[in-house]
């Protein structure tokens, strides 16, 4: 049950992005991006940010996957981080990768 619910989730995600036309433009900030999909709405309740991020951290699962089901430079982070502690959706745009040396000061770089 609860599989079949995320995957109409995701099927009406991947519906609303190939019908928006939305190619992948680098240059453009990712948040302007993404409300290209449900407006701000996409992340935001009631166009309120939550004061804890919890919120729009389900939001991006809900489309994205949890951080175990991604790669190697993800999966590290379950349980520990949120999406937005590395992708600062407002202040990057759309091909921006994070680094690692923001948090680890081992040298260690993206997979
Ligand atoms: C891809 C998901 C996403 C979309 C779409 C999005 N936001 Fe956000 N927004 C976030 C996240 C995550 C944060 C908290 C972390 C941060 O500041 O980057 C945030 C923070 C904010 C903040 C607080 C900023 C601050 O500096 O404290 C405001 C205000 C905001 N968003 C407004 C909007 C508005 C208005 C839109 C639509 C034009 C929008 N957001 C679209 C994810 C999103
Ligand atoms: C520890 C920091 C970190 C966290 C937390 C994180 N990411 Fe990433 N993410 C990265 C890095 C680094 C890359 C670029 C990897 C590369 O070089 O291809 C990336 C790339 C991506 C990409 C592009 C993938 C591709 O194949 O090009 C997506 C989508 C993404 N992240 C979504 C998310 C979502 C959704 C979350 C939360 C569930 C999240 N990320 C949390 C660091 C992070
Ligand atoms: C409504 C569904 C949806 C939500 C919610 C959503 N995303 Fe996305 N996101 C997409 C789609 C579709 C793409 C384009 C295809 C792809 O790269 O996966 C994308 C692309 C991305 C990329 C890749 C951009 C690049 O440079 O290649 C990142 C990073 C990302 N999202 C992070 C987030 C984060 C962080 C959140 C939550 C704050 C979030 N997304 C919420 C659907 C969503
Ligand atoms: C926003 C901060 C932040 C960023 C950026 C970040 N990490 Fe982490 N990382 C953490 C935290 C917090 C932990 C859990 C505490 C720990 O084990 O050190 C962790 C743990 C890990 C671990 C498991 C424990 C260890 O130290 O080996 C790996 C592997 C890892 N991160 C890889 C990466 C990689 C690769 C990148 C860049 C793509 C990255 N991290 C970026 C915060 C971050």
């Amino acid at each position: 049950m609860k599989n079949q619910y995320l995957y109409a989730i995701f099927a009406a995600c991947l519906m609303t992005f190939v019908f928006s036309g939305g190619a992948l433009a680098a240059g453009e900030n990712l948040a302007d991006y993404h409300a290209g999909m449900n407006g701000c709405e996409s992340c935001h309740a009631n166009e309120e940010p939550s004061a804890d991020g919890a919120y729009e951290f389900e939001q991006c699962q809900s489309c994205h996957g949890s951080l175990a089901e991604m790669d190697d430079n993800h999966k590290p982070h379950e349980g520990m981080l949120m999406c937005a502690d590395c992708h600062a959706v407002h202040d990057v745009n759309v091909g921006d990768k994070p680094t690692c040396e923001a948090c680890h000061d081992d040298g260690r770089i993206a997979k």
